[in-house]
């Protein structure tokens, strides 16, 4: 794994943000939900900022913030918000059914993913990103059932 950085990339409802801190609890480092960086930045969740600005405003901002949290030499392990990921960082990607992560969505109806507003709107920006998601250094089987301790220990072993 030697001392690049990891990103976590996936879509909503996979699991970047527990396996992330799973992640960091192992290697006993700092990590970032790019998410949590935004609404502690903004003073808004990115879903108030897509809702109120639209889309394009909020990839903006998550840009800057990419950028910013990368530049902190301190911080390992970023779990990004289904956006991107550059060639600086050893890229993983979370591959886990659509179900699992539907599971996920509609269970965490708090966590407001405008993006992802009913099952067949999520299942075809699902499939629309998978070829980009796939692009990613690493691929990481995300089955039903599996505890984030078991992915991060999945990840551990294959990287
Ligand atoms: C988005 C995912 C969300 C959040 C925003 C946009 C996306 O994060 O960044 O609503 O485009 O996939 P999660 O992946 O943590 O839900």
């Amino acid at each position: 794994m030697n001392d690049r950085r990891i990103v976590l990339v996936g879509f909503m409802g996979c699991g970047k943000t527990s396996v992330a801190e799973a992640l960091a609890h192992h290697l006993g480092c700092e990590m970032v939900d790019l998410d949590s960086f935004i609404i502690k930045r903004e003073g808004r969740s990115p879903a108030e900022i897509i809702e109120q600005d639209g889309e394009s405003a909020f990839r903006d901002l998550e840009s800057l913030a990419l950028r910013d949290v990368l530049q902190a030499r301190s911080v390992r392990i970023v779990a990004l918000g289904g956006g991107t990921w550059t060639i600086h960082c050893l890229s993983i990607w979370l591959d886990a059914p659509f179900e699992v992560c539907w599971d996920h969505i509609s269970e965490h109806r708090e966590a407001n993913r405008p993006l992802a507003p009913d099952r067949d709107t999520a299942e075809i920006r699902y499939r629309s990103r998978r070829a980009d998601y796939a692009l990613a250094d690493e691929r990481i089987v995300a089955n039903p059932g599996e505890s984030s301790e078991i992915i991060a220990k999945k990840i551990l072993a294959q990287t």
